[in-house]
């Protein structure tokens, strides 16, 4: 059912300290800083040939990735995605199987304008996921 791995996310406290790292000492193509409000995130996508890695910094007050700096105060792996051709027929698999979808149960729109969705990491190996619709 999962098809590609669109791109690893990790948090971070220091988006211009982490993009630096990614682009002066591993040599990757980096984006500008995008603020996402809704989600609660500044976001720097590095650009690998077969993937996507995203640099998080927490944006307002209750952003989930505070929370998660919270517990990893020096950053680290917050979710993976993963592809899906059909987003709501791979969440009414997975719910059939006693996976659990987080937040109302329904696509948001994430980070590039696809619908997402989110799973709960004690159902995937400690692992937060994230679905996307390819
Ligand atoms: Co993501």
């Amino acid at each position: 059912m999962i098809g590609r791995l669109n791109h690893v996310a990790i948090a971070v406290r220091d988006l211009a300290a982490a993009t630096a790292l990614y682009r002066d000492t591993l040599g990757a193509r980096v984006s500008q800083p995008l603020p996402q409000p809704e989600h609660g995130v500044t976001v720097v996508f590095v650009e690998l040939p077969n993937t996507k890695i995203e640099l998080l910094e927490p944006l307002g007050a209750d952003s989930p990735v505070a929370k998660f700096l919270e517990r990893n105060p020096d950053g680290g792996t917050h979710h993976i995605c993963y592809e899906v051709d059909d987003i709501l027929a791979a969440r009414d698999r997975l719910k059939a199987q006693g996976a659990r979808v987080l937040g109302s149960g329904e696509p948001r729109i994430g980070a590039h304008g696809k619908p997402v969705l989110f799973l709960h990491p004690k159902d995937f190996l400690g692992t937060l996921v994230e679905l996307e619709q390819a």
